[in-house]
């Protein structure tokens, strides 16, 4: 690969427009679920937050990050926990409306 500057500004451009359209497509898809599915999803994805996130270190706390944190944060944990996608996007979720 060419290291020139357009091709490493490039690369962040990309990572930014992913990251924005991560929390785009998790923020309208937490808006526009009914309020037994939220209650449902809730208790869902706390149970697999506590199943999948303490099996390597104690159970973080979800006021310990902000929201850009945590759509991170369980991304690359996610992938060590082998999450599903459903997963990562439940628990980033509950994490981010509990923090
Ligand atoms: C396979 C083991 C493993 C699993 C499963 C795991 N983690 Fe971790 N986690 C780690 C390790 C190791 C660290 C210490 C940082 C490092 O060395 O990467 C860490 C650190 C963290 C931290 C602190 C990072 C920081 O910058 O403050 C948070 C928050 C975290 N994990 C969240 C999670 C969440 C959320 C899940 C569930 C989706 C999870 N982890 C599942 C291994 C794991």
């Amino acid at each position: 690969m060419i290291h020139s500057s357009k091709n490493i500004n490039g690369t962040r451009f990309m990572r930014t427009a992913a990251f924005i359209m991560i929390l785009i497509l998790l923020f309208s898809w937490a808006g526009c679920r009914t309020q037994s599915a939220i209650v449902e999803e809730t208790s869902l994805a706390k149970n697999e937050f506590q199943k999948k996130c303490q099996s390597c270190h104690k159970l973080p706390k979800p006021a310990s990050k902000t929201d850009s944190e945590w759509v991170v944060l369980v991304l690359r944990y996610g992938k060590k926990a082998k999450l599903t996608d459903d997963q990562v996007k439940r628990i980033t979720v509950y994490l981010t409306e509990n923090n």
